[in-house]
């Protein structure tokens, strides 16, 4: 008897350690990013339960049911693993004291929903992160302003101003820096988010393909809040290892409607004519050729693309983050001049409305005829099958004669996509112009099956 219940101790003991043989890196960096969190709690459990008394309106008593509201407000998806009843991008966790409360973690911009499906690498393009860090900081009692614009239009955010601000207030080696750099901070890039599973693919990433895709510090960049200090960024360097290839593994879910199969084969003969060439091909013998299309052919929103300055880059360069593989004959894995804006794989495609690398353009039809993308339109900002546009593919949209009116709540205001705006242009990607109205009906049919 003695003898079994050590084994069954043992037993838990390997369960508790993960025994390592037996566990893949990707499976590790799953549990560590579902499981943990890499910036310090600040944000009190109670700034959640009562956030809902800065949502204005009559509201005497929280409204029910709350996590549901919850969501809704900010933008937030449910969480498809454990999370104890909070939705993606927000978690329990401890405060530098020790003291219990909540965190936001990758998923809070990389977790998204479908047709009411919660993906973790999915882009959340229904986030107000604004309104989501105002609201808390006001309803934990602190009068605290953004820094910088947070986000300036709902679904998008300014993830590189987040870098380029943050990074300004440490030394190359990560020390706290006395005084902030200032790289010339621009917060009207107007981010959207690209799918985790195209990251497999890619040999240069972000927008621009201005890192190199095998470089895991820096994705450590997010990491980058001030109560972090620079021997956690060490210490989590393999972890961080495990998490890209996590990433790596993930794969694009599938279009759940019918598709006219027949139609999708002609369209493919289109597509390798017209498209291929950048976005490359797929199947079996697919090939990606990792083309970074310049400014002047691709003729999209340069706002991304000027925003983060050669400052900011040289800076970069000379920090830990660029530090990855030092040594003779060895890839440093530094940031990179980039001519453009790079053409991304097209897999899952169908899942990852709206479109461009800000989020301009609501479906794959108004890519492919840019003559008819909407100037000023809303969305209903939530992602059901109703919101779902299955022929246009991409989300339903409200065009509007004009712009948000100014008197409207901000919340408001950011639900009004208005492409005269700074960093929301919606021109350039002219390439599907030229195509009849058949032959683009055919290119989107093929691309629901990628
Ligand atoms: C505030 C929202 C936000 C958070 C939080 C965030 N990201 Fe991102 N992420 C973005 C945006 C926006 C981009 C695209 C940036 C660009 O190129 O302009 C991006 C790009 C990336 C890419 C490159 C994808 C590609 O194909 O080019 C990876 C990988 C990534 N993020 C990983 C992470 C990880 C890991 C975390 C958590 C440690 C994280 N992100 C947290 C918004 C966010
Ligand atoms: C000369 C290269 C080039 C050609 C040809 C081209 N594209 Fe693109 N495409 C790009 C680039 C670069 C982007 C990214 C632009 C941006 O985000 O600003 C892009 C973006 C897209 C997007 C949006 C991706 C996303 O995740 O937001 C889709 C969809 C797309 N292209 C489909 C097509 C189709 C279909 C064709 C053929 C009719 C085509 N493209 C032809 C370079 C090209």
């Amino acid at each position: 008897m003695r003898g079994a219940w050590l084994i069954v101790g043992f037993a838990l003991m390997l369960g508790a350690t993960g025994w390592a043989a037996d566990v893949s890196p990707a499976e590790r960096g799953r549990r560590a990013l579902l499981e943990r969190s890499f910036l310090p709690a600040t944000i009190p459990v109670q700034a959640y339960q009562n956030a809902w008394k800065q949502w204005g309106g009559e509201l005497r008593e929280a409204p029910q049911p709350y996590a549901e509201a919850f969501m809704q407000r900010y933008g937030l998806h449910p969480a498809p693993y454990p999370n104890n009843g909070y939705p993606m991008g927000l978690r329990e966790g401890r405060t530098l004291f020790g003291t219990r409360a909540l965190a936001t973690d990758c998923m809070l911009c990389h977790g998204g929903s479908i047709l009411g499906q919660s993906y973790v690498g999915l882009g959340n393009v229904t986030l107000d992160i604004q309104a989501f860090y105002e609201e808390l900081a006001a309803a934990a009692g602190l009068k605290w302003k953004t820094p910088f614009r947070f986000c300036n239009v709902r679904g998008t955010s300014e993830a590189g101003a987040f870098s380029v601000y943050l990074l300004g207030l440490r030394e190359p080696d990560l020390t706290l820096a006395k005084k902030r750099n200032d790289f010339g901070l621009c917060d009207t890039l107007c981010e959207d988010v690209p799918a985790w599973w195209l990251l497999k693919k890619k040999r240069t990433m972000y927008h621009t393909g201005g890192a190199d895709a095998r470089s895991v510090r820096s994705l450590m960049q997010f990491m980058l809040s001030p109560l972090n200090p620079a021997e956690t960024f060490a210490k989590e360097e393999a972890t961080f290892a495990d998490i890209r290839a996590f990433l790596l593994s993930l794969e694009p879910p599938k279009y759940p409607f019918p598709i006219d199969q027949t139609l999708a084969r002609q369209g493919e003969v289109v597509y390798r004519q017209h498209c291929a060439r950048c976005h490359g091909t797929y199947g079996p013998d697919g090939e990606y050729p990792n083309k970074i299309v310049p400014l002047e052919v691709i003729g999209t929103d340069r706002t991304r693309y000027d925003g983060i300055s050669h400052e900011f880059g040289r800076f970069y360069n000379r920090s830990w983050f660029a530090k990855e593989k030092p040594g003779w004959f060895v890839d440093d894995y530094a940031a990179r001049w980039s001519p453009g804006y790079q053409a991304p794989p097209l897999d899952g495609i169908w899942a990852t409305a709206p479109y461009f690398h800000n989020g301009s353009v609501p479906t794959l039809e108004h890519v492919l005829n840019s003559k008819t993308r909407p100037k000023i339109f809303t969305r209903s900002y939530r992602t059901g099958r109703e919101d779902y546009d299955p022929v246009r593919v991409g989300w339903r949209y409200q065009e509007l004669p004009h712009g948000p009116d100014p008197s409207a709540p901000a919340i408001e205001r950011r639900k009004v996509y208005d492409t005269t705006q700074p960093g929301r242009g919606n021109g350039g990607h002219t390439f599907g112009d030229e195509l009849s109205d058949a032959e683009r009906r055919a290119v989107i049919e093929y691309l629901k099956t990628l």
